[in-house]
């Protein structure tokens, strides 16, 4: 198995790094996840205590998944193998948590191709209330097979991409379009800030009421946190074992960081004054953003030009959080199985599409068909983010914070001495302490109130 490492491909300049690590982590988790829990979960009270897992638990559990990645060169499974066989489990729970995530944020990703076609033919252009926009959504996501058609649409671009090679086709794509997308953000925000609701929706998006905090909104904003950053589920790992010894882990995983916050706040800036001013629900669900957007591009000039862009980059951000995940994937099927990288792509695909028709479905054929009372869409989301994800990452930090050699993780933060690195210390607390300390309690704060 050694032979892999030496002819992996590497990723490009520093620029590359960040810019394929926040093109996982920015996307639908940012623009429609963020939203609806945010709605669903207080508002104000649930972004504080989103950014306090961001900071507290993200960020070193990023840098600690980084250090894996690089120190071993190898796959989720591979990597967590080489460092100490008994610890595999965490790679293939990340492994795992690819293959179910895949299985809804395919489905989304299609209703976002879906959207960037009606906003072009002039079709979401042309209703005009919150009613309208709703039964136009509830009509389409459970029609047989529309939202089929282009969920396989999408699957089959993220395969191209990922059939093109680890460098030339992820690095490209988050080259280009991740900028456009903070750019139209910023837009939107301003457009939205002017609405007569944005006072109300402001308050609400910003100012806490700790009254509405209970043990499943502390679960939620963490499984928020993992889910938008791409952690606890081994797509860092996977992407730092193809970064360079040079690249600074430190600077990406706060540049990362950053801008995922960013884009998630900026999201929440465009969505709640339009929530308040069309008098929608904050807490409707998954439907949110749907049902909002189109409202706030038809009060603008040139409504079908920024919904198409907005859409088609909505699309693309989809697109560069679906390769990470395929590759968590692909990279493990080719080199724990021994499959070419085409066959390995090729079963990521097909049994991903296979899952995600299923999900699709379960929001309208095959409705009546509920996990645990939930659909198998709803299932998939609740499961990965609030299990899986938090349970990743607290195997990972006692990984890293216990069982890694210091030394090791060490080198990896300074490239082998070369830079310094004055945080160490710190970030071993976090990862032995902290974080474990903070992701026990909540789970079993939840487990109490099952
Ligand atoms: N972080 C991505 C988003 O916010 C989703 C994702 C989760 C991607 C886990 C990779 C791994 O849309």
């Amino acid at each position: 198995m050694h032979h892999h490492s030496h002819n992996r491909a590497t990723l490009g300049g520093k620029l590359s790094a960040v810019l394929v690590a926040a093109g996982s982590s920015v996307g639908l988790g940012n623009i429609w996840r963020f939203p609806y829990v945010a709605g669903d979960n207080g508002g104000g009270v649930f972004l504080l205590i989103y950014i306090g897992c961001v900071l507290l638990l993200g960020l070193p559990i990023m840098l600690a998944e980084f250090a894996v990645g690089r120190t071993t060169r190898r796959n989720a499974v591979g990597a967590y193998h080489a460092l100490d066989r008994r610890w595999s489990f965490i790679g293939y729970n990340s492994v795992l948590a690819a293959f179910l995530i895949l299985g809804f944020y395919f489905v989304v990703s299609g209703w976002t191709a879906e959207y960037t076609v009606h906003s072009l033919t002039g079709e979401l252009a042309s209703l005009s209330t919150a009613e309208e926009y709703a039964a136009q959504f509830e009509g389409f996501i459970s029609n047989p097979w529309r939202p089929l058609l282009y969920t396989l649409l999408f699957i089959l671009a993220t395969h191209a991409v990922i059939a093109l090679g680890v460098q030339k086709g992820i690095e490209r794509s988050a080259k280009v379009l991740m900028p456009l997308l903070f750019i139209i953000l910023i837009a939107l925000s301003i457009h939205s800030l002017l609405m007569p609701g944005a006072a109300e929706g402001m308050r609400f998006l910003f100012r806490p009421d700790f009254s509405k905090v209970t043990a499943s909104t502390l679960l939620t904003a963490l499984g928020q946190a993992f889910f938008s950053l791409s952690v606890g589920i081994g797509t860092m790992v996977t992407y730092a074992s193809y970064f360079k010894p040079e690249t600074n882990l430190r600077h990406t995983a706060l540049n990362v960081t950053l801008l995922d916050t960013l884009v998630a706040v900026l999201a929440g800036v465009v969505i709640f004054p339009a929530v308040f001013t069309a008098g929608i629900a904050p807490s409707s669900g998954p439907s949110l953003v749907f049902i909002t957007l189109p409202g706030i591009f038809n009060g603008m000039p040139l409504s079908m030009v920024w919904s198409t862009v907005f859409f088609l980059l909505l699309v693309v951000a989809a697109l560069t959080s679906t390769i990470s995940l395929h590759e968590v994937i692909t990279a493990y099927l080719h080199e724990e199985w021994h499959l070419s990288r085409r066959s390995a792509a090729w079963l990521t695909t097909l049994s991903t599409a296979a899952l995600a028709t299923l999900a699709s479905l379960s929001l309208g054929l095959l409705g009546g068909w509920r996990i645990c009372g939930l659909t198998l869409f709803d299932a998939l989301d609740f499961a990965t983010a609030n299990i899986l994800l938090p349970l990743g990452g607290l195997f990972t930090c006692i990984f890293v914070g216990w069982k890694l050699d210091p030394e090791r993780f060490r080198e990896q933060l300074s490239n082998h001495g070369t830079l310094r690195c004055r945080i160490h210390g710190l970030l071993i607390f976090l990862l032995r302490w902290v974080c474990p300390v903070i992701l026990l309690l909540v789970f079993l704060d939840n487990l109490g109130l099952y």
